[in-house]
């Protein structure tokens, strides 16, 4: 009987990206044997180091040789020498973009046996998802720079928000809210910002009124850091821009203990093209080469991947391993406030996967 096999593009990418990578794909095989199915892995060593050696961060056709596989999984990208502007749009953004990778996912969920450094959070007391719109907003090409090194020189940046993209981010938004707690959050600053938050804004409302029955709230971006801190409890779903939903999902990683575990899935919903999955860390080039990078972020990733291959199943074993791992047992890593090395971290995620039984530690 031949089995499934999804072909696999692996870009480790810089730094702690290619430390973090071999634990995720090694728990993605012993899931793979026992759920049956198998990866195809086609490695590519897109990264700083190959800008430097290059002067692109990617080939030409890089686009059409990672279109052959099915999906992506990226470790991380930037490294000191490297303007991160160079490797973010030349790399991660022409990715998400040409494969329509219109939302960026992101679980931020306390994991059983993780304390938050938030005094007054409870075992469990945060679980929400952010969806992130990721294909157009504040994140755009359009602007220019005039006058360079003059007294007058002036720089424009603008943001760009089209009925279609906030629409579907939005309708992805409330489609999941729908299958969870019914609560919807949207990030706005239609205060401050006087087009593009206020037609974020009315886009939501007309997309509401066909939704009666989800409770939908607005909050100021502000104010929302601020409930991040003070009441994470109350969230279900958030709905953001581009830039709002990066950075709240940084504070967000760091109220579920460490940046170092958040994942995130750039997703094209309809498949048409591959998802990209990574961790929300960078390359951390502070500690990248000496084994404390917590490569539980990159699990996590290549969980919902499998989730998005229809591996459900799969991909809870994944979670609920991390969850046992750290429950059970005191291995993790520095920024957890343990002492293990991310291969003594991968080598019990391993052991514990053997244990982990169907019956979920989590969910
Ligand atoms: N998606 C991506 O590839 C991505 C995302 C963010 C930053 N970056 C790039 O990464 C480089 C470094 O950026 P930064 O320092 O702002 O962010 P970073 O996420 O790399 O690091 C921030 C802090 O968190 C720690 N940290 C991050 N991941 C960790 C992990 N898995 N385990 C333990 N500690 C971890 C780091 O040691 C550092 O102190 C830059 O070049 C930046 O552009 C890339």
């Amino acid at each position: 009987m031949t089995i499934p096999t999804h072909r696999i593009a692996v870009i480790p990418g810089d730094g702690i990206g290619t430390e973090v990578m071999p634990p995720a794909q090694r728990l993605l095989e012993l899931a793979g044997h026992r759920f049956g199915f198998a990866f195809e892995w086609q490695n590519f060593d897109w990264s700083c180091e190959y800008y430097a050696r290059t002067g692109a961060m990617m080939p030409a056709d890089g686009i059409e040789q990672l279109a052959e596989c099915d999906q992506i999984l990226l470790g991380a990208v930037g490294f000191p020498g490297v303007p991160d502007h160079v490797s973010l749009w030349g790399l991660l953004i022409p990715i998400r973009r040409a494969f329509q990778q219109y939302i960026n996912l992101r679980p931020i969920k306390l994991l059983p046996g993780i304390e938050s450094p938030l005094r007054k959070v409870p075992a469990g007391g945060i679980d929400f998802q952010v969806v992130r719109e990721n294909n157009e907003g504040e994140y755009s090409e359009s602007g220019g720079r005039l006058y360079r090194g003059l007294p007058q020189e002036v720089a424009i940046q603008e943001s760009i928000f089209t009925r279609f993209g906030v629409t579907r981010a939005m309708n992805y938004a409330i489609n999941l809210a729908e299958q969870r707690e019914g609560r919807l959050a949207s990030a706005t600053k239609s205060n401050g910002i006087i087009h593009t938050m206020p037609f974020w804004d009315e886009i939501l409302r007309e997309l509401g009124q066909e939704h009666p029955l989800l409770e939908i709230s607005e909050y100021h971006i502000d104010a929302l850091a601020a409930l991040f801190v003070l009441d994470p409890g109350r969230f279900d779903v958030i709905v953001a821009s581009n830039l709002f939903g990066d950075i709240l999902t940084d504070l967000g990683a760091a109220i579920i203990g460490s940046i170092g575990i958040a994942p995130s899935a750039n997703l094209n919903p309809e498949g048409e093209f591959p998802s990209m999955f990574e961790p929300v860390h960078g390359s951390a080039p502070d500690i990248a080469g000496r084994g404390k990078a917590n490569p539980l972020g990159q699990v996590w990733a290549a969980s919902m991947m499998l989730d998005h291959l229809g591996h459900s199943e799969a991909g809870a074993a994944l979670v609920d391993t991390m969850g046992h791992v750290l429950l059970e047992t005191d291995v993790r890593t520095p920024d957890l406030g343990g002492r293990a090395t991310t291969e003594e971290v991968s080598d019990a995620l391993a052991a514990a996967f053997a244990t982990v039984t169907a019956e979920a530690v989590l969910r």
